[in-house]
């Protein structure tokens, strides 16, 4: 089927179906391109938690459609392609965490979850964080408890630092961001001694050293265009390019090792496509769906961490 078509069909069936398209900042442009909303995981937790839209079309990975359905039960929450995962949630099995948690009870440990998790892990969390939020989020945290920081060590390293407050990491880590190499970041620089260095915090921290900037992917975007710099390198995935060139024109951004090799880009992300898009709003299907007795335990520390961030 010809791109028109097969666009022109996707609006249909929204129409149809009263349906909202939702996409990540790492989404394949075409994807950003008919969506309703695009944004970082905060801002499409705030529009998934509002929407009046009968179907939310999430895309995005499993976790922020799951993220949806605890936030707006009554609507029926879609996700093109069902194996978008996140290495980051894997690398923390909600079993795990319970695991520890009981193995340390006597620390009465304050769990601040980075919302990339599953269901199980946000129910086992008094508060949940985005790379948006984490360092207001983390200013309010007890001072009379300890934190345990689950599943990102670098962003929850990059927030202890700017908080000052001590922080027990679990060992997790986005593979696409442990990638960037400090060898990759100064021959940019070396090639555009002008430009500005941003990055997401779940870059290691040999990269946040040398970043000009460090903030959540739309974050980047004000940063971006009320800089007097002209041209950025850009060090996360590669598919903010897209965002950072439709709505920053006139500005050079400069992707990390993407020229060579695919190293920049979330394959999860990319499962989803234009044809799965309007696959799923044809059959209605995949879904996603929760257990509602953990979707309750998991909404609180979400809602608390939207109210916080308010
Ligand atoms: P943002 O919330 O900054 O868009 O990040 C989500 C993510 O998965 C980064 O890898
Ligand atoms: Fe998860 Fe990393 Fe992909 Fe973001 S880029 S969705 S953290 S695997």
């Amino acid at each position: 089927m010809a791109a028109t078509d097969l666009k022109t069909e996707i609006l249909r069936l929204k129409q149809e179906r009263n349906a909202v398209i939702l996409a990540h900042s790492y989404q394949r442009p075409e994807i950003q391109d008919i969506a309703d909303f695009v944004g970082d995981s905060l801002a499409l937790a705030r529009y998934a938690q509002e929407t009046q839209c009968d179907v939310i079309v999430f895309c995005g990975v499993h976790f922020m459609a799951e993220t949806a359905c605890i936030l707006n039960p009554t609507r029926t929450v879609l996700l093109p392609d069902m194996d978008a995962a996140c290495s980051l949630e894997a690398s923390c099995p909600a079993e795990e965490l319970a695991a520890y948690l009981e193995a340390n009870k006597e620390k009465n440990y304050y769990v601040v979850a980075y919302v990339n998790c599953s269901i199980g892990v946000k129910a086992l969390a008094d508060v949940i964080v985005t790379s948006g939020n984490a360092q207001r989020i983390i200013e309010t945290a007890p001072t009379d408890r300890p934190i345990l920081f689950v599943p990102d060590q670098n962003l929850g390293a990059w927030t202890a630092q700017r908080t000052g407050r001590e922080m027990t990491m679990w060992n997790g880590a986005c593979h696409v961001h442990q990638r960037f190499t400090r060898d990759q970041v100064l021959t940019l620089k070396e090639q555009y001694p002008d430009a500005k260095v941003v990055c997401h915090p779940e870059c290691q921290e040999v990269i946040r050293l040398m970043a000009d900037h460090i903030c959540s992917t739309e974050k980047m975007i004000p940063y971006c265009r009320e800089s007097e710099a002209r041209q950025f390198i850009i060090v996360t995935e590669s598919g903010i390019l897209h965002r950072l060139r439709k709505l920053v024109p006139g500005k050079e951004f400069i992707p990390v090792a993407a020229d060579k090799c695919s190293c920049a880009e979330c394959e999860y992300m990319k499962l989803n496509t234009m044809e799965k898009l309007r696959n799923c709003l044809r059959d209605m299907s995949p879904e996603v769906k929760v257990p509602e007795a953990l979707r309750l335990r998991a909404a609180v520390p979400l809602e608390r961490m939207l109210e916080l961030s308010r």
